[in-house]
């Protein structure tokens, strides 16, 4: 379609839905500047803001992987959760790697399928970015490209036709399924992004290659996607921006992670990290789009070794939420995506080597669902701040400076003024963004009643600590004007019976808020507000106490309260557009009416009191999660009040230790007996991988035979001459992984690892051999994925794992032949419910003995902490009956106790099939491995597998086993479904 022929259609339709247009106008979506074909005239934008339906909108976007949380059922908490805290989109990867496992045989069913992902965005009234690679990075294996990408000779990321042609079957497919979800036809999916960080290359590769990435572009257009697409640049560095010519996006966008991913002191911000250059260098670079960044920091990821994730929210804490937030607020922004606001869990095996067996991120929301973090409640402030704020979409930036706008030069203020609205925005800092000291100051602002200065009743404002703050002029409540106020602005809203307006404060500190009203103030509640009448305006002054103050204002209620009482307001739309306000507790879900009941649903973890305030005149009853509630209405406000009782229920959490254990030996191969003619011959002479040449006679690259992700063992065989020494074995596994070797059953050692080493030269002395004899050496290693491929022209990703060199001396390397195995079938991977990265290599996962049901008649009763008395891999499973009470929201985790003494061992947790932790006793971190509701079965059995690897000759034993609990949260969330698990049936062919 020629741009000419749609835009004349699209001004008609526009100026046909002129009343839906609620600010601003969507003039610009003639681009003339640019002469790319527009698809759809849904999604547009201009310089300030998208426009959904010609309908101005603020994208507040938090981003959640689903398939970090594999249990479809969950994925409306997550949104609900999101929504709750006024956010209104979602941005999500899509990891190739879980969908195409075998080349050519692309599937998206079950817990892999995105339709209930976005059937439960839609039921939640939640708008979605779709980013599905097919490079992701996103902390997970191989950055999200299939192993099988190792054994292509193309450059990965460029346009090298073998890779191109290996990524048409995932991009067609899966963005057929996006492109149905698209809002042009009805569906959640408002933006999409191809590639992702396009942003460094190193020759051979051209870079950046506008072919290439028009060659993406041109995938995804014929995939159905017809919305806006954007970009994510890792930094502001201009790539792909509108008006580059070929292989422009629609929307440049940038990442931004600020204060970076060192957790190991949280209190330290790093030199220089915040940027002040943003809205400029935006201006330059993409003049015409809305400031976007699809990726600011939400959190913060910790390695093998490193700290406890809990660290990293410390370090990206509620702090961090309003000084780094509110300076994109200061640019400018209005669409952002806080990466993560859940991050999930890293189950079988999908994380990258850098990284273990949780993503929880410090992120908003927690791993296990909980959102008891403040970060949480911060975060709730300032979205529905700018739910509230339309005219903050059209207000521009100004200069930055530590002395226009306040009596105090180590405070920065960044007047952020309105366009086409008065209402403007002064954002207010420390000049050294991670001061922590305590700041105070006069505020200099120009209103429509003229410059003032503030505030004008005496005394001064304070800026403590690491803090910002949104100080409005002339901002709209309604109708009625704010001339200014220093105290932030929570939500305002205007009711049957008037208006509400909430403003809050930090603890202790002075505020003044100037409201143009010729009305006589009248206190209807609290203490210690002064209010005074100058030119036509009612000022108001308090200091901020636990306590509320209402204040009326002619038909303005003006609510002030302190930060933390905030946190426990709601603002749950109706579907009418409307709101209500609520104060409760722990969470606020949503708001309908019907006949004359409002009804609320919610969650608590403690007796709780509310308010409703602003119920619709219709509304005489209120039910909660259903329950018909009683309620009395307040003579001062008009609001309801009522009680939540909370009462604890009794949950039994079983005590893993005593269950009835099975055992069996995990490492049969070890053993002289074991015949493994059924195993894969490691025997190509010859390899395509570009990434390494071979060094060995035939390769070992674990790969070129089909096996990429979890415990790969080896067998090399050969016949003693006698005059054998050593054997010198280089193997890669990555960051964290670990060997052992036998020969013939005897332990020659084992490598422990690492934290930070992902690959090992170890030479194993043989001792006298038997001239004539047959021998086998037996090695297994764990596997802790490939590199992802960042840099375009490294190649990085197909850097292979497994035995990479050996050197047998005495003898010639081709006097071993080998064999090797990883998990059952390789990319023929059996498991297509769980998919193809769960399981690994070992004999019980090859079987399918991490399953339910597994037959273990003859099996030993023992137990993981009574463990194993040598080197080797010991397998055990035992039943777990819970009876955990409907209706309630329990966070359950598995707790390994670590030993004193770092003994060496890993174990990997099983549950119903599901690979949920891989916990390592002499690297860690991890020690808690949450494990989500229909994972679990939480009214009913549940087989529970470990493998627990001694890697010293003393063997091993777990320290302790437990199940915790976290408090029981009384929950609105409906009946969580199993996931598919199939149970343990004879596989063919396992060997
Ligand atoms: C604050 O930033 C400075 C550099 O500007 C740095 O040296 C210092 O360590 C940081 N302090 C804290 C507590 O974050
Ligand atoms: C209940 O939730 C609130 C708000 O998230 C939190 O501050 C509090 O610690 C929680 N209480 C319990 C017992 O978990």
């Amino acid at each position: 379609m020629k741009i000419s022929t749609l835009v004349t259609a699209a001004c008609v339709a526009f100026q046909g839905t002129a009343a839906a247009v609620v600010s601003g106008k969507p003039s610009t979506f003639i681009r003339d500047y640019d002469k790319r074909d527009l698809l759809q005239d849904v999604v547009t934008w201009d310089e300030h803001s998208l426009f959904i339906h010609g309908k101005r909108a603020m994208i507040f976007s938090g981003e959640v992987h689903p398939w970090r949380l594999p249990v479809p059922s969950l994925w409306l908490d997550l949104f609900e959760k999101i929504k709750a805290l006024g956010y209104n989109t979602v941005s999500f990867y899509v990891d190739w790697n879980l969908l195409e496992g075998k080349q050519g045989e692309f599937r998206a069913d079950g817990v892999f399928a995105y339709e209930p992902f976005f059937e439960a965005a839609t039921k939640a009234g939640i708008w979605l970015i779709a980013r599905p690679g097919p490079y992701i990075n996103a902390e997970v294996a191989a950055g999200g490209l299939p192993g099988w990408l190792q054994r292509i000779k193309g450059m990965i990321r460029t346009n090298a036709d073998d890779y191109m042609e290996a990524t048409e079957l995932y991009v067609a497919s899966i963005g057929a399924i996006i492109a149905k979800a698209q809002i042009t036809n009805g569906g959640p999916v408002i933006l999409y992004q191809p590639e992702n960080e396009y942003s460094g290359g190193i020759p051979p590769a051209v870079f950046p290659d506008a072919p290439y990435f028009q060659r993406v572009i041109d995938q995804v257009r014929k995939a159905g996607i017809v919305v806006p697409l954007i970009n994510n640049d890792a930094w502001s560095g201009g790539h792909n921006a509108p008006g580059t010519g070929l292989g422009e996006v629609d929307i440049y966008a940038h990442d931004n992670y600020p204060i970076g991913f060192d957790c190991s002191d949280p209190t330290v911000w790093p030199a220089n990290g915040l940027r002040t250059d943003q809205y400029s260098t935006r201006v330059e670079i993409s003049p015409n789009t809305p400031y976007t960044i699809p990726e600011f920091q939400g959190g913060a990821f910790s390695p093998w070794g490193g700290w406890p994730i809990d660290k990293c929210a410390e370090l990206v804490n509620q702090e961090a939420e309003r000084v780094l937030y509110k300076n994109n607020y200061a640019a400018g922004i209005s669409i952002m995506n806080l990466y993560m606001t859940y991050g999930g869990l890293n189950w079988g095996n999908l994380g990258h080597y850098g990284g273990f067996s949780t993503y929880d991120y410090g992120a908003a929301i927690k791993a296990d669902r909980t959102i008891t973090r403040e970060k949480y409640s911060e975060a709730k402030l300032q979205a529905q701040f700018l739910k509230a704020s339309p005219d903050y979409l059209t207000a521009v930036p100004t200069n930055l400076s530590t002395t226009l706008y306040t009596d105090n030069v180590n405070l920065a203020v960044t007047p952020v003024i309105g366009s086409e609205a008065p209402s403007s925005f002064y954002i207010v800092r420390h000049n050294i963004y991670n001061s922590t000291e305590t700041t105070t100051y006069r505020l200099n602002i120009a209103t429509s009643a003229g410059k003032l200065t503030v505030p004008r009743l005496g005394g001064k404002l304070t800026l403590n600590g690491r803090d910002s703050k949104v100080h409005v002029t002339d901002y709209n409540v309604g109708g009625t004007t704010l001339l200014y106020s220093t105290a932030e602005v929570f939500t305002w809203k205007k009711f049957d019976s008037g208006k509400v307006l909430i403003l809050y404060g930090g603890p202790e500190e002075l505020h003044e808020a100037s409201i143009v009203s010729t009305a006589k103030p009248t206190i209807i509640e609290g203490k210690g507000v002064t209010t005074k009448s100058i030119d036509g305006n009612v000022v108001l002054q308090w200091k901020t106490s636990a306590s509320r103050s209402i204040v009326k204002i002619g038909d303005l209620s003006v609510y002030i309260l302190d930060r933390n009482s905030a946190y426990n307001y709601w603002v749950p739309d109706l579907a009418d557009g409307s709101a209500v306000i609520v104060k409760a507790g722990y969470l606020v879900r949503t708001a309908a009416t019907k006949g004359n009941t409002l009804q609320l649903t919610g969650d608590f973890n403690a007796t709780t009191p509310f308010e409703v305030i602003g119920a619709p005149k219709s509304a005489k009853k209120l039910t909660i999660n259903g329950q018909p509630v009683a309620i009395e209405t307040s003579k001062s406000t008009g609001s309801w009040h009522g009680l939540v009782k909370y009462q604890r229920p009794f949950i039994n959490i079983p005590d893993l230790e005593r269950l009835q254990w099975k055992s069996t030996d995990a490492l049969p191969e070890i053993q002289t007996s074991y015949a493994d003619s059924a195993w894969p011959s490691a025997d190509k002479k010859t390899s395509t991988n570009t990434y390494r040449n071979l060094t060995t006679p035939t390769s070992l690259y674990s790969s070129d035979y089909g096996f990429h992700y979890g415990y790969l063992i080896y067998r090399g065989h050969f016949v003693a001459t006698g005059q054998e020494t050593t054997i010198t074995i280089y193997t890669q596994g990555r960051n964290a992984y670990g060997t052992s070797a036998w020969l013939n059953g005897v332990d020659l050692g084992s490598n422990a690892g690492d934290a930070i080493v992902g690959d090992t030269n170890t030479t194993y002395t043989l001792g006298k051999l038997s001239k004539g004899k047959k021998y086998v050496l037996t090695m297994l290693m764990d596997n802790m994925g490939y590199d992802g491929n960042w840099v375009i022209g490294s190649d990085s990703m197909k850097n292979p794992n497994g035995i990479l060199h050996y050197e047998f001396a005495g003898r010639k390397q081709s006097d071993i032949t080998w064999k090797l195995t990883g998990n059952l079938g390789g990319e023929d991977y059996v498991d297509k419910t769980r998919g193809p990265l769960n399981e690994g290599g070992l004999f019980p996962e090859r079987q399918g003995w991490h399953q339910q049901k597994p037959p273990t008649n003859g099996w030993k009763a023992s137990k993981p902490t009574t463990g194993i008395s040598k080197a080797g891999v010991a397998f055990y499973t035992a039943e777990l009956d819970l009876h955990i009470p409907k209706g309630w929201d329990v966070p359950l985790s598995f707790t390994f106790k670590k030993t004193k003494s770092n003994e060496k061992f890993r174990a990997q947790l099983y549950v119903n099939g599901y690979q949920f932790g891989k916990y390592i006793n002499n690297i860690g971190p991890q020690v808690d491995f949450s494990v989500p509701q229909g994972i679990l079965n939480y009214q009913g059995s549940n087989t529970v597998a470990l493998t627990l690897w001694a890697q010293q000759p003393s063997g091993a034993k777990l320290e302790g086993l437990s199940l915790t609990a976290g408090t029981p949260v009384l929950t609105a969330l409906e009946n969580v479904e199993l996931v598919p698990m199939p149970k343990y049936a004879k596989r063919a062919g396992a060997y």
